[in-house]
């Protein structure tokens, strides 16, 4: 029997209690480990305990269960759970990002389990399906919506007509943003997920820090008088991308999407991942990405896993070892801005439609990403929107020395 030991009883540790209490599972929560003791929360204090020791030291406990927010302290826990020999299941996307590769050896030398459906999309079960379902297949990329707080906005801005503000405090009372909110709106939420996605569907762990994010926070009535006129919705995208043989490319910021396209209706707190393949082609998966019920959802799945003590076989590493990492393509890009001295802080390699208005101009044209990379910290100063038209991305010359990681680094 799964004895299971809890960390965090926020929204989706709420959620995942709530379930249990409607699911019949051979699995029982012996305790719950919190940090604020005076929190007003929905069962009594003598529920919680407040040391994390009291669990990571409980021999009877054979599960932990990480829902906490601090990715450091999680980090500390799920690498200490594995050291005793238990099995973890953990949402912590920021963690699990920077830490996969080091936790994935640790899962090996206790020969424990770490599950992590949770920690990308909610309630849409993308990791196990790259995990087991598409083991052997051929992957042209993933790619798609993954962060339901930008996803919310995006629809309340531009279908409701809301403020952003507004949009904002919303998706943060529903439990869909982070308790900092920029990591959602900025693209680093995604950008995290796309990292744990690429370590399943490529066999690469490919640093959060060496990958291109660009998120909506900088989004003006301008951008979506721009986007209606032209019929297109807006939303942020996660992309990895096998732009070559030998060599794949991640990145996440915003596109224009046309009517007809997968995404187009994809609304809320709604994700959409569309994973294309050499012989399935396109395959969509939809779903809720954000709240703690779906989320506890998927949570709930992986402890159920375990009662067959399953975990995951990363079956890519060694496809991981052929592929690089890289920053090396072009993309064309729409671009709002008001001054010139904004303006020249990109290169263009050639620009196709350039607009000069009382209001606002913009430049649509080919960058290459790795020279978006480069300003990325400065773009976020400047008063300038940019997102992808979608129309091309083409991987440039790759030469050996132009590659950034290979999966062994
Ligand atoms: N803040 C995240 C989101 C929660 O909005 O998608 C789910 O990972």
């Amino acid at each position: 029997m799964l004895k299971i030991g809890l960390f965090g009883f926020g929204c989706v540790g709420q959620g995942l209690y709530d379930i249990f209490q409607s699911t019949e599972l051979d699995a029982e929560i012996l305790k719950i480990c919190v940090k604020h003791r005076n929190k007003k929360r929905s069962i009594p204090s003598e529920y919680f305990i407040y040391d994390k020791n009291e669990i990571l030291n409980d021999p009877e406990i054979n599960l932990v269960v990480e829902l906490i927010d601090d990715a450091e302290e999680a980090y500390y826990i799920v690498s200490e759970a594995l050291r005793m020999g238990k099995n973890v299941v953990t949402a912590n996307k920021k963690m699990l990002a920077e830490h996969l590769e080091e936790l994935v050896n640790l899962q090996q030398e206790f020969n424990t389990s770490l599950l992590y459906e949770a920690s990308v999309c909610g309630s849409i079960p993308i990791i196990r399906n790259l995990a087991e379902y598409y083991d052997n297949e051929l992957l042209y990329s993933v790619s798609g919506i993954f962060n339901g707080s930008s996803n919310y906005i995006l629809s309340k801005v531009i279908q409701e007509n809301m403020s952003y503000e507004d949009a904002l405090g919303q998706a943060q009372e529903f439990g869909y943003a982070e308790t900092d909110p920029t990591l959602d709106v900025g693209g680093f939420d995604p950008k995290y997920k796309l990292c744990i996605v690429t370590a399943q569907a490529y066999g690469m762990f490919i640093a959060p820090e060496a990958i291109f994010n660009y998120g909506i926070d900088a989004l003006s009535p301008h951008d979506i008088q721009f986007a209606q006129e032209k019929g297109y919705k807006l939303k942020l995208i996660a992309t990895v991308d096998r732009i070559h043989d030998e060599a794949m490319s991640l990145w996440v910021m915003p596109y224009f999407i046309p009517e007809g396209h997968y995404l187009y209706h994809v609304e809320q707190e709604y994700n959409g991942v569309i994973v294309e393949a050499a012989f399935s082609s396109k395959q969509v998966f939809l779903g809720k990405g954000a709240g703690g019920h779906p989320t506890g959802s998927a949570v709930l799945s992986d402890i159920s896993a375990l009662r067959y003590d399953y975990k995951y076989e990363y079956r890519k590493a060694d496809l991981g070892k052929k592929l690089h990492y890289t920053r090396d393509l072009s993309m064309e890009i729409y671009l709002r801005y008001y001054k010139d001295e904004d303006l020249n802080l990109f290169r263009f390699d050639d620009i196709s439609e350039k607009y000069q208005g009382k209001d606002f101009n913009y430049v649509i044209g080919t960058v290459k990403l790795e020279d978006l990379y480069e300003i990325r910290e400065e773009l976020r100063k400047r008063p300038v929107f940019l997102a992808n038209t979608g129309r091309k991305v083409q991987a440039r010359n790759l030469k050996s020395e132009q590659v950034l990681a290979t999966a062994s680094q």
